[in-house]
């Protein structure tokens, strides 16, 4: 039987309380699958920032590095300034080990309301493909004269050729890979980003002539906003910038119900350092605490760490009990439009695992 190692980072607010109950999901499965998962907790975050002044330890890396996967909840905290927290924890981590390739599928499911006027499950099904190690990210930048009428800040974009082209390449291959549409749309804002983002376009328009099977579109940052919210339906594979990654991902996932139900895979593909699985939302400081959180993000990102070890069993049983939990509509979450909680969507996905199983 294999056992895989897994890492866990609950983190902040609902971080803490989404995690167990997708590592509940995770047992449930790998039990009917038949492996193993060898969990460890790791409780780095803000309150050890506030103890020790470090979101995590200086060896961090090291630490984590001979596990399989990462399997993280949130980090954000009121009390620390985000950039504090962020780049003293999961930033360093994608970049560290070479995450390029963030993957966030939207998927608008059967039983869920969009707030698009007339879609209903099944309508939207596409993934966002996100620079993940460089680009309006990369922590390269200075400031001058602070607190000064004069004071300077400059942040600098960086795109590597190397960057720019693997991360394009991962997006073509994903669309060969669903076979779907087999579209990719790249995202960018060569009309006002004459360097960076024009050369964005060149690198993809040189990559595609590799994949002549899949058609092509490239979109402006603002349009592919507008188009996401007019034809969401017809986007299969999407390729953006970290940050243009970033701010299409709320917006995808908002269409397809909520951001509790959007996962991510900060995947690098060749292996050479452990991926890690988050969902696409924050530590929702508002409503912390309460319990209502929706665990559904968290697992569907451990579906996605399953399949990405190699287990798609096991993936496909958590991914099945969460659609048949939406389709059925007695748990659901505040975000959903549901009065459930976080336990009792959690229960009825565990129970469902197991009627799935027969
Ligand atoms: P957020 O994603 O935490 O929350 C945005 C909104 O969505 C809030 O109203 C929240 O209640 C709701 N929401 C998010 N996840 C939900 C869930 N699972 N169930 C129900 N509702 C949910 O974004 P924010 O408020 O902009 O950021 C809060 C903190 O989280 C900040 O410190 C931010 O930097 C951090 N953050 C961290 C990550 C991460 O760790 N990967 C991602 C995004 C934001
Ligand atoms: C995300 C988050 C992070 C990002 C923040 C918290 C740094 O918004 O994972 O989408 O921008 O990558
Ligand atoms: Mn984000």
């Amino acid at each position: 039987m294999s056992t895989y190692h897994i890492a866990v980072i609950a983190g902040d607010g609902i971080g803490r309380e989404i995690m167990p109950a997708a590592v509940a999901a995770l047992d449930a499965v790998a039990a009917l699958s038949g492996f193993g998962v060898a969990l460890e907790h790791f409780p780095w975050g803000s309150e050890h920032y506030l103890e020790r002044g470090r979101m995590m330890p200086e060896d961090a890396l090291d630490v984590l590095r001979p596990f399989d996967a990462i399997f993280f909840g949130a980090v954000g905290d009121p009390r620390i300034q985000d950039n504090v927290t962020l780049n003293g924890l999961l930033l360093p981590i994608r970049r560290g080990f070479d995450q390029y390739a963030c993957v966030r599928p939207a998927v608008l499911y059967p039983g869920v309301r969009s707030p698009l006027v007339g879609r209903k499950g099944g309508d939207i099904d596409f993934v966002v493909v996100r620079e993940n190690t460089e680009g309006e990210y990369a922590q390269i930048g200075g400031g001058l004269y602070p607190d000064t009428p004069q004071e300077v800040a400059m942040q600098t974009a960086t795109f590597t050729r190397y960057g720019t082209e693997r991360v394009i390449r991962f997006a073509f291959d994903l669309a060969r890979r669903r076979s779907r549409k087999r579209l990719v749309t790249s995202v960018t804002k060569s009309n006002a980003q004459g360097y960076s983002m024009a050369f964005w376009d060149r690198v993809f328009t040189a990559v595609a002539r590799d994949y002549p099977d899949i058609r092509t579109e490239s979109l402006l940052v603002d349009a592919a906003c507008m188009d996401l919210v007019r034809r969401p339906n017809d986007f299969d594979v999407m390729v953006a910038s970290n940050l243009f990654g970033d701010i299409l991902t709320d917006l995808s996932a908002a269409i397809t119900g909520s951001l509790g139900l959007a996962p991510s895979a900060n995947l690098n593909p060749a292996r050479t350092a452990p991926s890690l699985f988050e969902p696409v939302h924050g530590s929702a400081p508002d409503i912390a605490g309460k319990g209502i959180a929706n665990p559904l993000a968290a697992m569907l990102a451990g579906a996605m760490m399953l399949d990405f070890l190699g287990e798609k069993e096991a993936a496909g049983r958590v991914e099945q009990a969460v659609r048949g939990v939406l389709a059925e509509g007695t748990a659901v979450t505040p975000d959903l439009g549901g009065s459930g909680t976080t336990r009792s969507v959690t229960d009825a996905v565990l129970a469902r695992i197991q009627r799935d199983a027969g």
